[in-house]
């Protein structure tokens, strides 16, 4: 009788070791530790479940056995548990610690400066440098000195932030004031774009923001004309957008211009046909900005003799631009700070 549970014991500790050879995680020691020692079919509770049915004077000695067997399932495993959680690799498994690390999500420039640099880059190519001015500017620079009679609807309170206390001073609305500021401190031959913030009261819609982004060229020297100004224009959207891309100057009018034209762009989505295209409503052309010859008064408030001198001028939006190109349907993603449409874009 004692034998035969001495040699059931020892067979239980054999086909135990065999097991716990092949442990390789936690949750292979906790079905062990579930198989030997749960309460209702664990293979280590069968045997003290028994001891219940050896008679009395056998039992210290049945006991002992059993509570042996127990000793020894359990210090294994608890053995076996001390490697995993010290997280070394599983046996016969080994961690290569040459390898390079798995790679770090890196961060990128958002949408709008991405664009802003690129056209930065393309100006540059052609000789132009980056002018700033300040985001907060005085009526003069931005309305006044740029041939804005006082009268202008775009001076109107709805349109323009004025900055409390502060009659003379305002959010500009464009960047046309860099213009001013730059040909007061410069003497031609002036080539510079200048990108920045713009401010209006527009209510936020699809393609509307309070804030936005605009960039502005200039240029000034002897003997410049319209035909530069498309040129440079047209080189500039073959670039950007691409070789097939056609430019259209429409007549428009700017206080600080003359002539004055708003550039369009043909459609590279659809041909001009598709009164369902996302991007031009099949009317074939896309408007990115307005351009012209700067007005001679204007060349005169920043002490450039018009006689002698002559330039153009161009602005556009940045925003337009990027959803131009990328086809982003709603202006305020841009601003929304939604990664999975920001690292899209990037
Ligand atoms: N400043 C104008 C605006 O915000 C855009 C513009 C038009 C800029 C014609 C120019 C220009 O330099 O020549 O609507």
């Amino acid at each position: 009788m004692m034998d035969e549970l001495r040699n059931e014991i020892e067979e239980v500790k054999r086909s135990f070791a065999d097991e716990l050879g092949h442990v390789q995680s936690h949750q292979d020691i906790a079905l062990l530790r579930e198989k030997y020692f749960s309460r209702k079919k664990g293979i280590v509770t069968g045997f003290f479940d028994r001891l219940k049915t050896i008679e009395t004077g056998r039992r210290p000695q049945a006991g002992k056995l059993v509570n042996g067997l127990r000793a020894f399932i359990s210090e294994r495993l608890a053995a076996a548990e001390a490697p995993l959680a010290a997280r070394t690799p599983p046996r016969g498994r080994w961690t290569d610690c040459t390898l390079p690390l798995s790679e770090l999500p890196l961060g990128h420039l958002h949408p709008l400066n991405f664009v802003r640099s690129q056209i930065e880059e393309l100006f540059q190519q052609l000789g132009y440098e980056i002018a700033d001015g300040p985001e907060i500017e005085s009526e003069f620079h931005n309305f006044d000195a740029l041939n804005f009679l006082p009268e202008h609807p775009a001076r109107d309170e709805q349109d323009t932030f004025f900055v409390a206390d502060f009659p003379d001073l305002i959010l500009r609305t464009h960047t046309s004031p860099v213009q001013i500021r730059y040909m007061m401190a410069h003497r031609p031959p002036i080539r510079i774009i200048a990108p920045g913030k713009v401010f209006r009261k527009d209510n936020p819609d699809a393609t509307h923001t309070p804030v936005f982004h605009q960039i502005e060229g200039l240029l000034v020297d002897r003997g410049v004309t319209f035909s530069h100004l498309k040129g440079t224009l047209e080189h500039f959207v073959r670039r950007y957008f691409g070789p097939g891309i056609r430019t259209r100057f429409r007549p428009s009018y700017f206080p600080f211009t003359e002539p004055s034209a708003e550039t369009d762009i043909s459609c590279f989505i659809c041909p001009g046909d598709d009164p369902d295209c996302r991007i031009c409503k099949g009317k074939g052309w896309l408007e990115i900005g307005g351009s012209g010859m700067v007005h001679p008064q204007v060349l005169r408030n920043c002490g450039i003799d018009p006689a002698r001198y002559s330039g153009f001028a161009f602005g556009m939006g940045i925003e337009r631009m990027t959803i131009i190109k990328y086809g982003v349907p709603d202006l305020r993603m841009l601003y929304d700070n939604d990664l999975r449409i920001i690292e899209q874009l990037g």
